[in-house]
């Protein structure tokens, strides 16, 4: 049986068939970005670049590389390396991140941002998730950090899980907003914040209604996905990310917000490539890998939801805007066909085949360039 049969889970391209008449249909929409994504280093790099260069002007990039991205330096040698893996011909531009730990030192925060090499700085509280050994524990440490990253407007991007065993972990995110972003954000009312990767009704609610500078990013696979995906039938270790899939009710909760046209909602893919040995593992990798079918499976999302109208919104207008930066001027023009888009199931690396996400339903809407950058047509 099919995994996605008897889930509950809306099949959009079901519904978008009973339209009538809604056999091709194009829309074209400012280039998007992604405002979450792992490109990882090396051969994966490699292997990953072009994924997300093909439809992305720009992304966010997590510095949890091992070692972490920590300093100024580091992001600028991470982006040259991002830069050489490019194909030839990419118009597409790394947004460079610091992984913030607790001996970050603001100066190199401050000059880093003012030199234009960062983006963000991205708070990973300690043994949260892959690579984050070097995170955070006592949240006073970084204080003079954020105190800075207010000071000159940099954005605090947030993994917002707590790592206390003793909590559920279906509810670490629900725990992190009373226990730690809601006391730094009283304590840094000026500090632009990213709630990254927001997986539950809370965590929507928090970012729709917090005062101040807050955004919530929302990836694709969780927009699609419930914890039922990853465990019901048998284990599916290719679902496993985190922040873990939740209940259908938090899904459909972050489906409402993506679609809402609230410009705090925008989308961070965390596209988070594993070659296959690490998640097909008996401790397998949290990831999925979304970066190459992203833009066909949100079409659907948003088709499914009645919402075509503001997937622009969310994948090209709301990020620049929390992130002071304009729109990109290019276009893509997504295209919905009469026959389901091929995607190959697995990306090869010289590190092994990395699997791409499969949404459990056909995806019949297509990407192609309309121009890029600078106008041309592509
Ligand atoms: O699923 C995830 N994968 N969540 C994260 O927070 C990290 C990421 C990774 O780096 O693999
Ligand atoms: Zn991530």
């Amino acid at each position: 049986m099919h995994p996605f049969v008897g889930t509950g889970i809306p099949r959009p391209n079901s519904v978008a068939d009973r339209q009538s008449g809604m056999t091709m249909m194009k829309l074209t929409i400012r280039r998007p970005d992604d405002w979450h994504l792992h490109l990882r280093d090396g051969a994966i790099l490699q292997a990953v670049a072009g994924e997300t260069a093909r439809h992305f002007d720009r992304a966010i990039i997590m510095p949890n590389l091992v070692p972490p991205v920590r300093t100024a330096a580091d992001a600028s040698a991470y982006r040259d390396r991002i830069l050489a893996a490019l194909p030839a011909g990419a118009a597409f531009t790394p947004l460079m991140t610091l992984y913030l730990t607790e001996d970050t030192d603001p100066a190199d925060v401050a000059r880093a941002h003012a030199e234009g090499i960062v983006h963000a700085v991205k708070l990973y509280p300690a043994g949260a998730t892959t690579n984050s050994a070097s995170g955070v524990r006592d949240f006073d440490r970084i204080q003079p950090v954020l105190e800075t990253m207010a000071k000159i407007g940099l954005t605090l991007c947030v993994h917002g899980e707590v790592t206390d065993t003793e909590v559920d972990i279906f509810d670490r995110e629900a725990v992190f907003l009373d226990r730690v972003l809601e006391p730094l954000r009283q304590r840094n009312p000026e500090l632009p914040i990213t709630l990254e990767h927001v997986t539950t009704r809370e965590g929507v609610d928090y970012v729709r209604d917090a005062p101040g500078r807050v955004a919530g990013t929302i990836t694709t696979h969780h927009l699609i996905i419930n914890r039922n995906h990853i465990l019901a039938g048998g284990i599916r270790p290719h679902y496993y990310c985190l922040p873990v899939a939740k209940r259908d009710t938090h899904r459909r909760a972050l489906v409402d917000a993506a679609t809402s046209g609230n410009p705090r909602f925008f989308l961070g893919t965390d596209s988070a490539p594993h070659v296959d040995a690490l998640k097909e593992s008996g401790c397998g990798c949290a990831g999925c890998f979304t970066a190459t079918n992203t833009l066909s499976c949100l079409a659907q999302v948003f088709e499914a939801a009645g919402a075509l109208e503001r997937i622009e919104g969310f994948a090209s207008l709301h990020g620049p805007a929390h992130y002071g930066l304009a729109p990109n001027a290019g276009s893509i023009t997504l295209t919905r066909q009469e026959t389901p888009v091929a995607y190959p199931a697995k990306i090869d690396s010289k590190d092994g085949p990395i699997t791409l996400f499969d949404p459990g339903f056909d995806l019949f809407w297509s990407v192609t360039d309309g121009t890029h950058h600078h106008g041309e047509t592509a």
